[in-house]
């Protein structure tokens, strides 16, 4: 049976171009990038390309990039490096829908004796920014809010936020995870102090992330040990981690027009079919400022988890919460956030798609989803007779 792979959220395909690219990293090129021999000195060289591949893709220098081990790990960076550099300040102000690896952060500084404010989002997941524009004082050393939701693909206004943070005189950190390689992006022009990705997410191997740091942000490091990555981020590079995530960089530029045009066009009709055959369901998320790749839909009085399970028989993979979440009977953290009923934030699906999807697995999904739906419908004791 073929995989319909639509849980692009949780994790990408490595690209055939980036494995190329990576492959002679393990046994033919395989020295240490701080070695003085010229060996060592080939694999640095390879870094700096990365680095410069990345740059491009961001609009920002080179040397605003800082390589790192995963998205987590730039979102804790970010977080734990700016108030280790504002001693002084004492507030953080993120939002109730952030991924894990910043929430689980802003919540732990709250028993270190922060003030952490997460602002509320409405029933479409939307920031209200009059609301960040009166928490924001001068006690406030960092914002922290992500560019895209990656369980409903909302986008923030985030340069928008940005330069309202800046005009207060606090840090700007965004968790890009869910957006970079699917809308373009200069950070030249932008008030993003620092900015977080993760290689996984674009069609990069797993383990590797990116923190931008803006050129003259103060930022303490959170990993010590050796002099890599400037000092801002110690131990020994994930070489073919990073050498992929630049190729990935460059080939999220080349291609994202495509994933505004094609992955879009798939990602509309399934969504608009699903909304059509299947009656009792709601889209989730701001319909208006959405990644053109994510459609998460509650199916009301069924669970997510039963629809999963029912789609794999077919083949196709979804997600009925964050990777991260799942897992758990706990309806997502995000959906409740935003007010989405009880029997509808059970009964909701992620599906989120790729550049190498096609339209005859959206046409295979359509097929079969609404039997599955009804075939559920039945079995449940929550459909009102
Ligand atoms: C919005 C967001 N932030 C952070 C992460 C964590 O990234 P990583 O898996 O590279 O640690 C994820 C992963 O799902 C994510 O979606």
């Amino acid at each position: 049976m073929k995989t319909i792979y639509f849980d692009n959220n949780a994790t990408t395909k490595v690209a055939e171009e980036v494995l190329e690219e990576i492959q002679p990293l393990f046994c033919d090129l395989y020295g240490n990038p701080s070695s003085m021999h010229t060996f060592g000195g080939q694999i640095g060289r390879r870094i700096g390309r990365a680095r410069e591949q990345a740059a491009a893709l961001l609009g920002c220098e080179p040397s605003e990039i800082v390589f790192t081990g995963c998205g987590t790990e730039s979102d804790n960076t970010a977080i734990s490096g700016t108030l280790a550099a504002a001693p002084n300040k004492r507030k953080v102000i993120t939002t109730r829908v952030e991924h894990p690896a910043v929430l689980t952060v802003c919540r732990e500084l709250e028993n270190r004796g922060y003030t952490v404010v997460e602002l509320g989002v409405d029933s479409q997941g939307r920031l209200d920014l009059a609301e960040l524009g009166r928490e924001l004082d001068d006690n406030t050393a960092l914002v922290t809010i992500m560019y895209a939701n990656n369980e409903t693909g909302t986008v923030f206004p985030v340069e928008e936020i940005a330069r309202l943070v800046r005009s207060k005189g606090a840090v700007f950190h965004t968790d890009a995870v869910q957006i970079v390689g699917k809308i373009p992006l200069n950070l030249k022009d932008s008030a993003i102090d620092l900015l977080s990705l993760s290689g996984h997410k674009l069609h990069a191997p797993k383990g590797v992330g990116i923190l931008y740091v803006r050129k003259g942000t103060r930022l303490s490091p959170f990993m010590l040990g050796g002099h890599q990555e400037a000092g801002r981020r110690a131990g020994t590079e994930n070489v073919p981690g990073i050498v992929g995530l630049g190729k990935a960089c460059e080939l999220a530029a080349v291609n994202l027009q495509e994933e505004n045009s094609k992955v879009k066009y798939l990602r509309d009709k399934l969504e608009k079919a699903l909304m059509e055959k299947c009656p009792d369901c709601r889209l989730n998320g701001d319909p208006d400022n959405r990644l053109p790749n994510t459609c998460n839909i509650s199916f009301e009085y069924i669970e997510g988890e039963a629809i999963l399970l029912m789609l794999d028989k077919y083949g196709i993979c979804a997600s009925s919460g964050s990777a991260c979440t799942s897992g758990s009977l706990e309806p997502s953290h995000v959906l409740r956030a935003m007010g989405v009923p009880f029997t509808a934030a059970h009964g909701s699906i992620r599906f989120s798609l790729s550049r190498y999807n096609t339209e005859e697995e959206v046409d295979f999904t359509i097929e079969h989803m609404p039997a599955i739906v009804n075939q559920l419908r039945e079995l449940s004791p929550f459909v009102p007779k």
